[in-house]
């Protein structure tokens, strides 16, 4: 579960204070996929580094999986995010120097004890990259690498995954292949999923859509978890 009370962000810009995101309250339960949508510049990219611990919030709380990690030092945030949180980002972020298999085990080496070789050749299978495990990221198209990113983002197992508009970058049949993907890990493993998006008909898919308009959220549908975690409700359920 993912708690957020309040958080904003701000940067200083000489004597000029620019507030990117004005105070942002929500709670994503385990296992939602949530849709961020918004308008470009509107604060997306800047929540999602929040809630992956990859920037920390100027005010306000953050708490991961009972974890504020709001108030860790970098070098705890490291770890919580290696165990809890797959990234995938628009532009992959693949290392260069490294092969597929390679940029698949690093998360592993770093955050798992024992050899995550058979996982991530798993993995990459799984992503439709079997042939291609020992090619360098310059030798793979833009759907390839991203499969890679995917496979890298999963290796841990990690009870999270962020993504951040992961189909900007494709064309629709490879950008359908990455998303399905996602969706797959959500759906079978129970992964919460949490998409910055530019496309309707993919937020659409979401169990929950959050809009983003000048650093605020203006709009928040949470269509399935209202019923279930409703006393009244659960009170007539059993009789
Ligand atoms: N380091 C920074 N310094 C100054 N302004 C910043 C910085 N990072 C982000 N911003 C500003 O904060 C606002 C929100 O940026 P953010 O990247 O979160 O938007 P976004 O919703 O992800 O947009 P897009 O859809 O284009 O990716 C933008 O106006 C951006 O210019
Ligand atoms: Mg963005």
């Amino acid at each position: 579960m993912i708690e957020v009370r309040d958080a904003r962000k701000w940067i200083q810009n000489g004597s000029r204070r620019v507030d990117i995101l004005k105070g942002i309250t929500l709670t994503i339960p385990a296992g939602q996929f949530v849709a961020i949508v918004g308008a470009s510049g509107s604060g997306k990219s800047t929540l999602l580094g929040l809630l992956a611990g990859l920037d920390t919030p100027s005010s306000g709380e953050i708490w991961l999986d009972g974890v504020p990690i709001h108030n860790l030092a970098e070098a705890d945030l490291a770890t919580v995010r290696g165990k809890k949180i797959g990234f995938v980002f628009q532009s992959y972020q693949l290392i260069q120097t490294l092969t597929a298999l390679e940029n698949v085990l690093l998360p592993h080496e770093l955050n798992i004890a024992g050899s995550g070789l058979d996982q991530a050749r798993r993995l990459l299978t799984e992503v439709g990259l079997n042939e291609r495990m020992d090619h360098y990221p310059v030798q793979l198209s833009g759907g390839e690498q991203q499969r890679v990113a995917l496979a890298r983002a999963f290796v841990v197992e990690p009870p999270i995954v962020m993504a951040d508009e992961p189909t900007g970058n494709l064309d629709s049949t490879n950008g359908h292949l990455v998303l399905n993907l996602l969706l797959e890990r959500n759906r079978k493993a129970g992964t919460t999923l949490v998409l910055v998006t530019h496309d309707p008909e993919v937020a659409a898919m979401a169990d929950r859509k959050i809009v983003l308009k000048d650093g605020l959220v203006v709009e928040d549908t949470l269509p399935f978890v209202a019923s279930t975690t409703d006393p009244v409700a659960a009170r007539s359920d059993n009789g």
